[in-house]
């Protein structure tokens, strides 16, 4: 039988293997040097930034450890605007230097909705890392701390990031076919 090509739905790739890995180290390097002591908790949003995550710890050369959060704020491609919390941290994070892990900053209600709600747990520190910006679309500004790249206000899939939860395997960041889109 013939493989059912993942690639095949892909129009464009926007960001490519060697660019991601590259943009990975630079800040893996960055945090390792501004948390040298710090012992920070790297808190992830499930599920788009896992493959990031899994990366970009690898670059961190200094000792960390991980939690993770789990909400719900798109179906397809349009914003419902409610943010539901799916599943909480399982550690306390009350005087702890937290690093928020993001895939990608939208319309930034996510991010800021997750923000509020850490911050009311006295954490020592909060700051944001985030691999895709999508500026143009940003409701409520939020400073993004780390940041990978900045991108045009395309729907992205690949490197954890879905469309209808599928493609996220693939390894590059990249732009659906058009006709995929429209089948919502
Ligand atoms: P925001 O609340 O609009 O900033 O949405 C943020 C969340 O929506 C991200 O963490 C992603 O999970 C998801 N999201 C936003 N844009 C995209 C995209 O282009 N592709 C895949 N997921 C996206
Ligand atoms: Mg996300």
């Amino acid at each position: 039988m013939r493989q059912v090509q993942l690639f095949d739905d892909i129009e464009k790739i926007l960001i490519n293997e060697a660019e991601l890995k590259e943009k990975v180290i630079e800040l893996g390097k960055k945090i390792s040097d501004d948390y040298n002591g710090l012992n920070p908790v790297f808190v992830t949003v499930l599920r788009g930034s896992i493959i990031f995550l899994c990366d970009l710890i690898r670059e961190v050369k200094i000792p960390i450890s991980l939690d993770f959060l789990s909400v719900s704020s798109y179906s397809g491609q349009s914003h419902t605007g409610v943010v539901r919390i799916i599943k909480d941290l399982d550690e306390n994070i009350e005087n702890k230097h937290v690093i928020l892990i993001e895939d990608i900053i939208d319309t930034g209600l996510t991010l800021n909705y997750i923000l509020g709600m850490l911050r009311e747990r006295k954490p020592a520190s909060i700051k944001v890392c985030a691999l895709l910006d999508k500026k143009v679309r940003r409701i409520i500004d939020i400073a993004i701390d780390y940041k990978g790249f900045e991108i045009p206000d395309e729907f992205v899939v690949g490197y954890g990031m879905d469309y209808n939860q599928q493609y996220r395997n693939l390894p590059f960041i990249g732009i659906l076919k058009e006709e995929i889109l429209n089948q919502d």
